[in-house]
């Protein structure tokens, strides 16, 4: 599959806010309930106009990098903390997941949604999630359109506004091999590679030393 972002920034960001609000409400209730995680500090990669974190932050206490590759979805994000009322509590920021700007072992929940799909090299991008996770810490990547009534819902409205988003109808690779390679060639044991009703999700987990 050849996933691109055609899509301009305002244009995925008007989507997200007008279409895919529950999604992320479910996909943060899902992640709470996988993780346990729910103080310290966060970092959505690939966070778009941070939907997900805000919608995380909303029911934990954690702190939270909202970090994109995008400027202007960085922007986007900045001005969706202030209108959530949570600046302080919630960051954005510019760059790139196979370079993260964060200290080693300085997260305890790493989250990304549908952004995966755009990395270049899931290895080197494996590695630098893992390098970031504190001793203790989980991450939770992947996409999906959240718990199946939300994702017949926002479904049924993309087709009213006739829209897709790129790899949404794409059933036939779903990538499982490719990202259970990458996990291996990162050296990475304590993870797992998960595709039910809720989309396709990895979960890595860094043992306490
Ligand atoms: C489909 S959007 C998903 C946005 C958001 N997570 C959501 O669910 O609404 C993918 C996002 O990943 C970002 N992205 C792509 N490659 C990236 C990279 N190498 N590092 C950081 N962000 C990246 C894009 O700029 C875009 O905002």
């Amino acid at each position: 599959m050849t996933v691109n972002m055609n899509m301009n920034a305002p244009e995925f960001d008007r989507i997200a806010r007008e279409i895919f609000g529950p999604v992320y409400i479910s996909i943060a209730g899902q992640i709470k309930a996988k993780t346990c995680i729910t103080k310290g500090v966060c970092l959505d990669l690939g966070t778009g106009g941070g939907y997900l974190g805000i919608a995380l932050a909303r029911i934990t206490d954690l702190d939270f990098y909202l970090l994109d590759s995008s400027r202007e979805m960085v922007e986007i994000a900045r001005c969706n903390i202030i209108d959530a009322g949570l600046t302080g509590r919630l960051h954005a920021i510019h760059g790139d997941v196979h370079d993260i700007p964060l200290a080693e072992s300085s997260v305890e929940l790493v989250i990304s949604r549908g952004s995966i799909f755009f990395w270049k090299d899931k290895v080197k991008a494996f590695r630098e999630i893992y390098r970031v996770l504190a001793p203790g810490g989980v991450a939770y990547i992947g996409g999906g359109l959240g718990a199946r009534e939300v994702r017949q819902q926002v479904m049924e409205k993309m087709k009213q506004a006739s829209r897709t988003l790129p790899g949404m109808n794409n059933k036939k690779n779903d990538h499982q091999a490719e990202y259970r390679e990458a996990l291996q060639k990162a050296c990475i044991v304590d993870s797992s590679v998960t595709r039910s009703e809720v989309g396709l999700w990895i979960e890595i987990r860094k043992q306490n030393s």
